[in-house]
């Protein structure tokens, strides 16, 4: 097995010391952080446009008294919202801003917002709303590669749960 080199001590008590203005980002931060920023603010868009479908749809199939999606839809709102929180506090770690300007959010989402109107509608649509989101993360996750690790586990840690969500969204609507 080769040896693993860190920098020696010299250098990185140096660098650490260089531009402290910059936070978590060091010089040994390898990522094109702009590119990194870019991905970070589409995936928030696509998480929050997911929330407001997800709300939507809660609300929609309470009222058609279909109890199971209903909370299913809520916990995934639920969740979306926790990971539009997680990838804005990355943005601002890596010196970005997170974009929360309604009217940029569907532009920018890789998802779709689609109504639906019917309990199979609704269901269908979010499966092919966490299919994309799956698509694009699993895409993101391959580009960052080992560029920025606290990224990338970011991106799977939210890929696990989209997977989940899919699978949750396909046994739904396979009942109906
Ligand atoms: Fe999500
Ligand atoms: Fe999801």
């Amino acid at each position: 097995m080769s040896e693993m080199h860190l920098s020696d001590v010299n250098t990185l008590r140096k660098r650490a010391r260089s531009h402290v203005e910059n936070g978590a980002v060091t010089e040994g931060y390898n990522a094109d952080r702009e590119e990194i920023l870019r991905l970070l603010n589409e995936s928030l868009a696509t998480e929050l446009v997911c929330v407001l479908r997800y709300k939507r749809h809660h609300f929609m199939a309470n009222g058609l008294k279909a109890s199971v999606a209903a909370s299913e839809f809520l916990e995934h709102a639920t969740q979306e919202a926790e990971h539009a929180d997680k990838l804005a506090e990355r943005i601002v770690q890596l010196g970005g801003a997170p974009e929360f300007d309604p009217d940029l959010l569907s532009r920018h989402s890789h998802a779709q917002y689609v109504a639906g109107n019917t309990l199979k509608e609704m269901v269908y649509e979010d499966l092919v709303a966490e299919r994309i989101a799956i698509d694009s993360y699993r895409e993101i996750i391959q580009y960052i590669g080992d560029k920025d690790p606290t990224t990338r586990r970011l991106f799977e840690e939210i890929l696990a749960q989209e997977e989940e969500h899919a699978d949750d969204m396909a046994d739904i609507l396979q009942d109906l």
